[in-house]
Parts: C-alpha cells; sequence; structure tokens
C-alpha cells in the first residue's frame, strides 16, 4: 500500500492556524503489513522509531477504530517536502499514516473523519486539512473536533516558495507569538482573511497586497528568518502581488501575477541568497492518494 501526500503552506499571511494550501511536492511512502516487528526505512535513523509520525498516524486510526496493533514495514519511497521548512512535512507523515490505516484495514473512513483523528498529533488542522484534501482549506476546531471546508483557488496567480538553508522548528516559531493581542490587530486580522478568500478566488493581485497582511504573528516571526526585509524588498522590487511565510518558516511564498517572477526571483537572490532555493510550486488539487 503506497501513499503519497502533498506539502502545503498553512496560515497564507492573516489565516493562522486556519488556512492551508496543498502543493505538488510529495512525499511517498509505503506501508508493509506483517513481519516481526515494527521496522521503519528511507528516513533519518532518529525517526525509525514510535515517534515517527507516518507511524503515529497510522496508530491514532487503529485506535480510533479500536483494533489492535500488528507488525508493519515503513518504507520512505521518495521525501520531496523539506523538514522543518514550514511546508508541511510533520502532517503530510500523520495524514499518509492515517490514511494507509484506513486503506490497509478497509475501515472506509471519510476524509473528514481521518481530519479528527490525525488533527490531535498536529495540534491544529491548518496543514492536515490541505494534505488529506487538496487545494485551498480553512479549518476551525469545534469542542475539540478539527473541520474544514475548501474554498477556490484561480488559475490567474503563480506561487513561489523560497526556501532558506536553515530549518526552524514549529515549536521555537511558536515561542516568539505573544499569549493574546490587542483587539485592533484581531479586527485587522479578520478583515484581512477574508479578503483574502475574496483575492485567491479571483485572482486579484491588488487585493492580494493587502489580505496577505497579518498582525498576528508574522511581525513576530521575521526576526527569526534573516534576511526576511530584504528578501521581501526583492520580492516587492520584481512585482510580487505579495509574501508571507509559509507555516511557521522558514519558507517564504510569494504570490505573483505571472509566470516570470520565479525565474527573475531566482537570479536576483542568486548573489546575495546562495543557499536560498527559489522553486516555482504549483497547487495540488487531490490531496493524499492511495495506491
Ligand atoms: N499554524 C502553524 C503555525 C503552522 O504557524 O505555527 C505550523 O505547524
Amino acid at each position: 500500500m503506497r501513499v503519497r501526500i502533498p506539502a502545503s503552506s498553512a496560515n497564507l499571511g492573516p489565516g493562522f492556524d486556519c488556512f492551508g494550501l496543498a502543493w505538488q511536492c510529495w512525499n511517498e511512502i509505503e506501508f508493509i503489513p506483517g513481519g516481526d516487528k515494527l521496522k521503519i526505512n528511507g528516513c533519518p535513523e532518529r525517526f525509525q522509531n514510535r515517534e515517527n509520525l507516518a507511524f503515529r498516524g497510522y496508530l491514532a486510526v487503529l485506535e480510533a477504530c479500536g483494533l489492535k496493533e500488528e507488525p508493519l514495514s515503513i518504507e520512505f519511497l521518495k521525501t520531496e517536502i523539506p523538514v522543518s521548512r514550514g511546508l508541511g512535512s510533520s502532517a503530510a507523515l500523520i495524514v499518509g499514516g492515517a490514511a494507509a490505516a484506513n486503506a490497509l484495514h478497509g475501515l472506509g473512513l471519510s476524509r473528514d473523519e481521518l481530519l479528527r483523528i490525525a488533527t490531535p498529533i498536529e495540534g491544529h488542522p491548518d496543514n492536515i486539512a490541505p494534505a488529506l484534501f487538496g487545494g485551498l482549506t480553512v479549518s476551525a476546531m469545534e469542542d475539540g473536533r478539527a473541520l474544514t471546508a475548501a474554498f477556490p483557488l484561480s488559475s490567474k496567480l503563480f506561487f513561489t516558495t523560497l526556501i532558506p538553508d536553515f530549518e526552524l522548528s514549529t515549536e521555537r516559531s511558536r515561542s516568539v507569538l505573544p499569549a493574546s493581542v490587542p483587539r485592533a490587530d484581531a479586527i485587522f486580522n479578520v478583515s484581512r482573511a477574508a479578503l483574502l478568500l475574496k483575492a485567491l478566488g479571483t485572482g486579484d493581485g491588488a487585493l492580494l497586497g493587502l489580505a496577505l497582511q497579518d498582525r498576528l504573528h508574522q511581525p513576530f516571526r521575521t526576526k527569526l528568518i534573516p534576511g526576511f526585509n530584504r528578501v521581501r524588498g526583492l520580492a516587492e522590487s520584481l512585482g510580487a502581488a505579495g509574501l508571507c511565510i509559509s507555516g511557521a518558516g522558514s519558507t517564504l511564498l510569494c504570490v505573483a501575477m505571472g509566470p516570470d517572477f520565479s525565474r527573475e526571483m531566482a537570479s536576483a537572490m542568486a548573489a546575495d541568497f546562495p543557499g536560498w532555493q527559489v522553486r516555482p510550486i504549483l497547487p495540488d488539487v487531490q490531496g493524499v492518494q492511495v495506491f
């Protein structure tokens, strides 16, 4: 049983812990029941244990359905999603494990049910939902249960990821956030988040620039990303409609109105930011796939 799970960008500026968008950049994992004990191959040794997130996603589904754990081999076949860069690599593993358990044991759980089971492992649904469903999703927690809705995404938008050569753990990136925010900042974000859905749905570049603004997390996180202001300046000078931190960082996500932006940004960054990868990226609309 093979699963293919997309990368994703959470937050998208103002949609902190709620918005997510899946990408055509995948991890592929094989789950083979049998053997004498849990075996995990194809990933660094420190992840070859029961804490492995693919295994935890798998186990969570078995437990939710009252099934007993049996020996299993997990083989990482393809790992395109960079780790600890804000592109949803953890969520992809959890979703991969959950989808594999569902399929291997013929459980027939819906994606909504998998979302509810998988989200507590990650703590928030914003990467789990796009990894499961694909596309642009807005998720919420209600009485401890995750739910999500899909939103349209215009094909007029061109996305570019700027991936630095340093990791940024979600834990570190959340540690710099204030526990409460002024009401004016909350209002600022509510308005931008609602307008962002309109801008992403219609491909309205002028609205995007305004709607990608955020006051809940990005102002505190940019200091964890050396070079942020200069990179943003470059993106703006090349006509990007907007830029935000992808998830908790360290990757930055640019939105442009034409296909040339990625190439121009790559050459603009080459001299001063040689460690950064500048990659055009396409939205994924399928979510997790089981083969
Ligand atoms: N919404 C989360 C954050 C995504 O920004 O901390 C990272 O998992």
